[in-house]
């Protein structure tokens, strides 16, 4: 720790005791399971701490991934009549020239296998990647004023099946989840305010106030038994700068999401946040960096259909012990461990790649900072209660968070992870697939289109994206990892940046029948200078509201391409390809309008020195770069997090 920073807020003497430090929590203390309250999101049952609980009379399981799973097989019915009203309204104002695009959709009514089933994915990049990935959600909402007009493309939200995120994008998507489905314009004016930094705290607590009360809620869970590490201030950090409830949302669940009647009811795209999967012992994960598990998280569950580890958990009980796939008949279930800020805290966590906790950045913001021998005495207390609760995790890989590891003896014939009795998860963009596209691109899930919003570039700080997320992506898909994911192939970074395929929106996968197996048309929507620079350095933590402003309008930007100024067909080929799909299914000729669309948008599959095909899966696990360590370095210059600079 930095000693300066102590003797600067004038602490030299003993540990006084602190009025802020509650009583602690027993450990596995036993209370009832809540009942379900409606509308409710706060349903943790002991605030941070989770809680052990008498499991249901149907006891939680693993399930085998060979399936989605129930819960979403039957959201998906309601979901998609939304859908399907929600895309008459899109092409309401989304016209093709020469097609009645309405007329198609009401035409296949109610034939949800043969209508565009769409996505959107927001990629990592700290806090610019929030606001970024935050623009193209304003555009693509039917909610946002202006957003329905003549070459705009509001309504694209709500025609979504699915929305994932990952690190920074998953700060922009807890926002809206967690605060009720609401707008990225109403989050603008009435919660996101980074003029301090946000590892500071919100502007209505003081930085000791607001660190000795968070250090106390972390400190409640690992009385109650549990790991603790960086991602749980992390995460706490982010429940009060992101959603709009007391204590910063300290029992708020993500699972709570399933039980809100809005969601039940199919009123939004399904939240997907992703997370990487890392290990004590890094080679068991195999020789690639891309071998390493990539989870998802929805509303119900926590899981993986990568083909080792192949299951998913009850999300209410994630950090209840499984063994061999069951909760043993002599023990209890635990609930709470899905705290919301501790699930997008796990996936903008690459604090391990800094060589520094989170605290140093607080201790250095702390420096200069006024004080009186009270927060001094706090600030102590939140060191060593810091200190302490990231002692029981590994400090060589310090930083990642730990979880009970729900896939204990499950399937040990493949899984790399069936012998550890806990899990290292960190973000979601280590590995440099800093889009969250896995969860997309799962065939189960018939994705058609995948709007893939890229906010962050992959060589350092203020470059913009380079293509070498989706190159990552891609290149996971031919490692036999995963056998039930299908990715179009795109080019190499250099061609990327040759052919300016980084600079303008550009759709990968245009002609199915190409592909050897189904795979989405993905729309890459890379960040480029429209309205405003916004290549910010992940570092960057605060914005004055005019940036934060500029910033998203450079998303909206982005994705409208000036509200059509730049191409007035632009919202045309949006909508061609949306349809691109559905047409190749119901025999439907092209309209001409779309194939000069894809004429200007689609890659032409030349490769500036190279043509990249999916034609075998053998060259991926020869092309490992280098140890870990470089590989994972480079993954910190583009992913999601944001760390604090200080002087
Ligand atoms: C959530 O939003 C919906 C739709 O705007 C609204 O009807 C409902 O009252 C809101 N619920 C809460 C708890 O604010
Ligand atoms: C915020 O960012 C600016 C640079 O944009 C920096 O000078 C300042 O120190 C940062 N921190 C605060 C608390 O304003
Ligand atoms: C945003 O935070 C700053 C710094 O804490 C504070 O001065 C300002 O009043 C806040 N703005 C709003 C609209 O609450
Ligand atoms: C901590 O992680 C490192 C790197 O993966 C590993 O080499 C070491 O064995 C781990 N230590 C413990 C105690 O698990
Ligand atoms: C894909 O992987 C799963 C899980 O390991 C396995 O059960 C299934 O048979 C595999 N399918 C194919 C086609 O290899
Ligand atoms: C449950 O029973 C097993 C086998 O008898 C034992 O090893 C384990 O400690 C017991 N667990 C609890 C929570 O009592
Ligand atoms: C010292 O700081 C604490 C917390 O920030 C505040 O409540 C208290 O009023 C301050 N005391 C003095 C003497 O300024
Ligand atoms: C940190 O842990 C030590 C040893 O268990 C304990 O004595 C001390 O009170 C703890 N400090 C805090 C602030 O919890
Ligand atoms: C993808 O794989 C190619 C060839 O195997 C390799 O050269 C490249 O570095 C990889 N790119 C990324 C971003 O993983
Ligand atoms: C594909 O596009 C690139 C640059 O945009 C161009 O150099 C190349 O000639 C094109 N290839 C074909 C076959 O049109
Ligand atoms: C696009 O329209 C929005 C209002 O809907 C406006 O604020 C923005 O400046 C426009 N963009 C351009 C590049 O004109
Ligand atoms: C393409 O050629 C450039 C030099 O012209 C080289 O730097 C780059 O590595 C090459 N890319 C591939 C994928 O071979």
């Amino acid at each position: 720790m930095k000693t300066t920073a102590l003797l600067a807020l004038g602490f030299l003497g003993t540990v006084p005791s602190v009025d802020a430090i509650p009583a602690s929590v027993s450990g596995k203390q036993v209370s009832r399971a809540l009942d379900i309250r409606p509308r409710a999101l706060p349903n943790a049952p002991n605030g941070y701490a989770p809680a052990h609980v008498t499991c249901p009379s149907s006891r939680p399981t693993i399930r085998s991934a060979s399936t989605l799973s129930s819960e979403e097989t039957t959201w998906l019915k309601s979901r998609r009549q939304k859908t399907e009203t929600a895309l008459k309204d899109f092409f309401g104002h989304v016209e093709i020239d020469d097609f009645d695009a309405v007329s198609y959709i009401k035409k296949h009514s109610g034939n949800y296998s043969a209508l565009p089933n769409i996505a959107i994915g927001i990629s990592g990049g700290g806090l610019v990647a929030c606001l970024n990935g935050g623009g193209t959600i304003k555009a693509f909402d039917e909610r946002t004023e202006g957003s329905t007009a003549k070459g705009q493309l509001g309504g694209l939200l709500q025609s979504s099946t699915y929305f994932s995120a990952l690190s920074g994008g998953s700060w922009a998507l807890g926002s809206i989840y967690i605060n009720n489905f609401t707008t990225v314009s109403n989050l603008q004016e009435n919660l996101w305010n980074f003029t301090n930094e946000i590892v500071l705290g919100p502007s209505t607590m003081s930085p000791v106030d607001f660190w000795a009360t968070i250090s106390d809620q972390v400190k409640s869970k690992r009385e109650a038994g549990f790991s603790t590490g960086d991602p749980d201030f992390w995460g706490r950090i982010q429940g009060y700068q992101f959603f709009n409830a007391s204590d910063g949302g300290v029992d708020y669940t993500w699972s709570s999401i399933a039980e809100t009647q809005a969601f039940q009811d199919g009123d939004m795209p399904l939240p997907l946040v992703v997370m990487t999967g890392n290990h004590r012992n890094t080679s068991t994960l195999g020789t690639s960096p891309k071998q390493y598990p990539i989870y998802e998280t929805t509303p119900w569950e926590w899981g993986t259909y990568d083909d080792n580890i192949y299951g998913f958990t009850p999300l209410e009980y994630l950090g209840t012990q499984f063994i061999d796939g069951v909760v043993p008949s002599n023990d209890t279930c635990v609930r709470g461990f899905d705290n919301a800020g501790f699930i997008t805290g796990t996936s903008s966590d690459i604090w391990n790649e800094y060589g520094q906790d989170l605290v140093y950045y607080f201790e250095a913001g702390m420096e200069g900072l006024s004080s009186n021998s009270t927060d001094a005495e706090l600030f102590k207390y939140i060191i060593e209660e810091f200190l302490n609760a990231t002692s029981s995790t590994n400090s060589t890989i310090n930083g990642p968070a730990y979880y009970p590891n729900p896939f204990y003896k499950y399937n040990t014939a493949t899984s790399p992870v069936a012998d550890e009795v806990d899990l290292v998860v960190q973000d979601g963009g280590e590995t440099s697939e800093n889009i969250p596209l896995y969860p997309l691109i799962q065939r189960k899930r018939n994705v058609d289109v995948i709007f893939a919003v890229d906010s962050l570039g992959g060589d350092s700080d203020y470059d913009w994206p380079t293509g070498s997320a989706l190159v990552a992506t891609y290149n996971r898909t031919l490692l036999n990892v995963a056998n039930d994911t299908s990715f179009p192939p795109v080019p190499d970074v250099d061609t990327f940046l040759k052919n300016g395929l980084n600079t303008r929106p550009t759709f990968f996968g245009c002609n199915a029948s190409s592909l050897s197996t189904p795979a989405p048309l993905i729309v890459y929507l890379p960040n480029h200078d429209i309205s405003f620079a916004s290549n910010y350095s992940i570092h960057t933590e605060n914005f004055t509201d005019a940036e934060r402003d500029a910033v998203i309008m450079n998303g909206y930007n982005v994705a409208t391409q000036a509200n059509g100024t730049l191409d007035d067909e632009w919202s045309t080929c949006v909508g061609c390809a949306v349809l691109s799909r559905s047409l190749d299914r119901t025999g439907t000729t092209v309209p001409e309008a779309c194939t000069k669309c894809f004429q200007r948008y689609c890659w032409n599959g030349t490769a500036s020195n190279q043509t990249t095909t999916k034609s075998s899966s053998t060259s991926g696990s020869s092309s490992v770069q280098g140890s870990l360590g470089a590989a994972l370095w480079s993954a910190v210059l583009m992913m999601g997090m944001a760390v604090l600079v200080t002087a």
